[in-house]
């Protein structure tokens, strides 16, 4: 267990948002030998300060794991699909470059619409190259799947951080399916996968929660003779089993002995639809922090995914004194949608229930800001699987914090942090934090600057490209 020291804090002043940019230098390239690819992204620094209250309205760009699925599930189709509200980011748009490797047909229009032709389940084309997967764990394990029980070979590749990241948990059931898997050490990118054809269906009791393995093994399922289940022990993100079955796929949902079981039943016909995306909630989070400790907020957020896999957040804000409001609550595109009205409000700091840790997976470094500004202790625990996200999300953020001046002690699965009590952090005027090639980090760090006396410096900006490209203009609009 390590131990933070505390930092002192004085109130701020109402500034303008000051988003300062810092000549971009190249990022180190990495050694072909470490099998990461060469980061094409130039760093960015920047600082943030002081905002005006967030105030207006605001739409956040489309639900990054909806817009991965749209995308695969359209490519497998045979005819035309439509998509409106993808997220054009960086994770997004490689999912969409290894679909068209396999055969699928997308097109973007002018208007933002995406169209899909697609190459058929059981007939996807084998890569010509390597696919890169850049920084995105999502597009390398459902499409690790997919392959899996296709007749071909395709060799997966990612940037630094992704390279990192374990794939044995896909590694493991895929292998059983009857796929051929030659992995990095430690079972990392870089990674040739041979599918098997036919695969093997199995009965899969998922190891960890995780949305990204029970899906791989779903896609597997899709083109495998019979059924393919997968037993979900803590119910993860399911946006997987909701599309799939819009797009025609046979799947049971059922529950034994208290766990979720999904069936799929493979060699599927999936036909085309048109999807629509609705905003992504791990997105909104960063607002829905920033409008509630900047004092003077009032800030809607428009068209915010609330499914009850992902709302976690809201929740626990709620819990921790939070004045968050849904307004005209709908269905978006089979997914439970509301506009979100968020006040400035005083928090106080709670014990998380390790329980919704999965509905909030992404969302705990801006929990721990926060957190940080909240009256009281706020512990955490049960978030092992932080250390294996774009970062290691429980020893980044710890660090981050502690450096602009929060109270922060690090244990193995969780943060307990001590609240300013409403009070300004410290900042961090001469110090870059590192964010680890991690979007999530960037921006939580970016809010911790709104409510900083000195401003927060972060080394790297570049990041938030891969889920929340529009992230910056959106907080200079809604503190302007
Ligand atoms: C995702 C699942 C989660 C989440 C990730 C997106 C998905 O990962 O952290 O950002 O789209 O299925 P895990 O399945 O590893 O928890």
């Amino acid at each position: 267990m390590r131990k933070f020291a505390s930092g002192c804090v004085r109130i701020v002043g109402s500034g303008k948002l000051f988003i300062k940019s810092v000549r971009p230098r190249a990022r180190r390239a990495l050694p072909e030998a470490q099998g990461a690819v060469k980061d094409r992204r130039l760093m960015t620094s920047h600082t943030f300060a002081a905002a005006n209250p967030l105030r207006g309205t605001i739409r956040v760009p489309g639900d990054k794991s909806i817009s991965h699925r749209a995308l695969m599930f359209s490519g497998l189709a045979v005819g035309q699909s439509r998509i409106t509200g993808l997220l054009e980011g960086e994770d997004v748009l490689a999912t969409a470059a290894a679909m068209r490797q396999f055969g699928a047909d997308i097109i973007r229009a002018d208007d933002g619409t995406w169209t899909v032709h697609g190459a058929g389940l059981g007939s996807l084309l084998e890569p010509k190259s390597a696919l890169d997967m850049g920084n995105s764990g999502t597009s390398t394990r459902l499409l690790m799947g997919l392959v899996a029980s296709h007749a071909i070979t395709a060799t997966f590749i990612g940037d630094a951080s992704l390279s990192g990241r374990p794939m044995g948990r896909v590694i493991d059931p895929l292998s059983q399916m009857g796929a051929g898997i030659e992995a990095s050490g430690g079972g990392t990118l870089p990674l040739m996968l041979r599918g098997a054809s036919p695969a093997v269906p199995i009965t899969y009791r998922l190891p960890v929660a995780s949305a990204q393995v029970k899906s791989a093994v779903l896609l597997a399922g899709l083109n495998t003779p019979g059924i393919t289940r997968v037993i979900e022990p803590v119910p993860t993100r399911d946006h997987t089993e909701r599309m799939l079955t819009g797009f025609g796929a046979r799947l049971e949902v059922g529950e034994e002995n208290g766990e979720k079981v999904i069936a799929i039943h493979g060699e599927a016909d999936l036909k085309p639809m048109d999807v629509v995306v609705p905003g992504d909630p791990s997105s909104a989070a960063f607002f829905m922090v920033a409008a509630t400790l900047v004092p003077g907020s009032d800030l809607t957020i428009l068209n915010v995914g609330l499914n009850p896999t992902r709302a976690g957040l809201l929740a626990v804000l709620r819990q921790m004194g939070a004045d968050i409001t849904e307004v005209d609550a709908r269905e978006v595109g089979g997914e439970p949608v509301a506009d979100l009205r968020v006040r400035h409000a005083a928090l106080t700091g709670i014990d998380v229930d390790p329980a919704i840790a999965p509905s909030m997976i992404d969302e705990f470094p801006v929990l721990f800001v926060a957190a940080a500004l909240a009256s009281g202790t706020t512990r955490t625990s049960g978030l092992e699987e932080l250390r294996v996200k774009e970062s290691d999300r429980l020893s980044t953020m710890a660090t981050a914090l502690s450096s602009v001046g929060a109270r922060v002690e690090e244990h193995e699965d969780g943060l307990t942090i001590h609240g300013t009590g409403g009070e300004p952090l410290r900042g961090s005027a001469n110090a870059r934090v590192k964010t680890m090639l991690d979007h999530r980090i960037a921006m939580s760090m970016a809010v911790a600057g709104l409510v900083s006396r000195d401003g927060v410096s972060v080394d790297d900006t570049s990041p938030i490209n891969t889920s929340f490209p529009t992230f910056m203009g959106l907080l200079a609009e809604a503190a302007a």
